[in-house]
């Protein structure tokens, strides 16, 4: 703690609490556009969180992207993790399969010695295959069990970089940029103002939920995502968020 005080941690997350209007911030050194490994001590970070909050039995929605494989690679057993169940926040929104939350989903709960369940839906679904879907047993038992967590961890990206990975569409993309699209959150897109400009289709959380849920932990870092990260603070006022310096430091310098 001495370190983080000499670096001046403490007062960047001070000063971005105050920002941003979101009860916690945890900033760890260095900028992880840069430096990978930066991207782990988020994900140690993030960790330290959940075993702080969470309680045996739980149920914890985790988000894909390449910040929450980190959180998984990090994440190691613990007594407060005995019996907590660990599910994808939302079904496919179009990722490569390492960066898909089914996939975060089941190597983290492995690292705790957890137990998972998983999502077995297709990315791009008609409506009528989409209202089938989730009334098939299976799949109602596991979004029942999401609609019931106590904490979702999830990332923040870019809007267009996202956009971009998940090979959106043309049509879509254009949507996302005419309407000045900057974040993105579990399949959702936002503009500077914190509104919902495009949504990726599909089940599991849906943003309406999150203001129910008891911890939400949002992990985003890079001086490349500052925008993005305020923007979607807008949207999601209860959140923790746990982030870089290199995000850190672009707020404070705007
Ligand atoms: C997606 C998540 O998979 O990854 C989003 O659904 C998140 O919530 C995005 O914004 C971020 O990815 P990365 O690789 O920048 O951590």
């Amino acid at each position: 703690d001495l370190m983080r005080e000499a670096l001046g941690l403490k007062e960047l997350e001070a000063a971005l609490q105050e920002q941003l209007g979101i009860p916690r911030v945890i900033v760890v050194a260095g900028d992880s556009d840069r430096s990978p490994w930066v991207k782990k001590e988020m994900g140690r970070a993030c960790v330290a969180c959940m075993k702080e909050l969470l309680e045996p039995g739980d149920i914890v929605a985790v988000a894909g992207g390449t910040t929450m494989a980190a959180v998984a690679e990090m994440m190691t057993p613990d007594s407060k993790l005995r019996d907590v169940l660990f599910v994808p926040a939302r079904g496919g929104l179009g990722e490569d399969v390492e960066n898909q939350a089914n996939t975060i989903c089941a190597k983290m709960a492995e690292k705790a010695m957890g137990r998972y369940r998983l999502l077995h839906v297709p990315d791009q679904l008609s409506d009528e295959a989409y209202a089938s879907l989730v009334e098939e047993p299976a799949v109602k038992e596991v979004l029942e069990l999401i609609q019931s967590c106590r904490m979702v961890v999830h990332g923040i990206g870019e809007a267009v970089t996202m956009a971009k990975r998940r090979k959106t569409p043309p049509v879509e993309m254009e949507n996302i940029i005419a309407r000045h699209a900057v974040a993105e959150a579990f399949g959702y897109y936002f503009n500077e103002y914190g509104d919902v400009v495009h949504k990726v289709k599909t089940v599991g959380i849906q943003l309406e939920h999150l203001p129910h849920v008891e911890h939400v932990i949002a992990v985003a870092g890079g001086a490349s995502k500052a925008k993005a990260i305020r923007a979607y603070m807008k949207r999601a006022p209860h959140s923790l968020l746990v982030t870089d310096e290199g995000a850190a430091k672009a707020f404070v310098g705007e």
